[in-house]
């Protein structure tokens, strides 16, 4: 396993990052949602240096089973929160890849009502997206490699790693 991003830079990116949410105003009135489970640890670490850290909704979308090129569509599992009609929207996603999670949550968001939505991930794959999305707030881009840890899982191991790894 290739550390790529250790545990200190990431948490010194994340404080950045809640310092970018800040000057913008972007979490003033928003509703944070993370998608799990991958962006968890980041959206608490994220909230906590925000100051707001019991301020947090979730989804679950899944996106793959198993093998690690045997993506799926990715699918919403349960609904999204009743309380983001009328809200605006800061979602919070470990990793950006091909575009599908984002999309399909933004379009669920909207179909419930939600206002405008803003993205925040912590990785930017480096790739052809199959669905255009825009991430304003981008904690790393990466190349095109699988990564585990801080979330990240593959086959939900890996994901208590305090670090970000390559996956060989
Ligand atoms: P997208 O829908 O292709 O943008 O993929 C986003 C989702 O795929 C993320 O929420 C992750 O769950 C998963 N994913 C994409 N790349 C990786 C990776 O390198 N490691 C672990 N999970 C990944
Ligand atoms: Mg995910």
């Amino acid at each position: 396993m290739n550390v790529l991003i250790n545990a200190d830079e990431i948490q010194r990116r994340v404080v950045q990052i809640a310092g970018e949410i800040e000057a913008d105003g972007a979490l003033d009135g928003f509703l944070p949602i993370a998608i799990r489970e991958g962006a968890l640890p980041f959206a608490r670490d994220l909230l906590k240096a925000l100051g707001r850290p019991e301020d947090l909704e979730t989804v679950t979308i899944s996106s793959y089973v198993g093998e690690r090129e045997a993506r799926q569509d990715p699918v919403l599992l349960g609904d999204v929160p009743p309380s983001v009609a009328g809200r605006s929207v800061l979602v919070i996603e470990d990793i950006l890849d091909t575009g599908r999670t984002l999309t399909l949550l933004r379009e669920e968001l909207l179909r419930a009502g939600a206002g405008t939505i803003t993205n925040c991930v912590l990785l930017d794959k480096r790739r052809d997206r199959i669905s255009e999305v825009d991430a304003k707030y981008v904690g790393f881009e990466i190349e095109d490699v699988f990564v585990v840890g801080y979330g990240l899982d593959y086959e939900n191991e890996f994901r208590d790693l305090p670090y970000i790894a390559i996956m060989d």
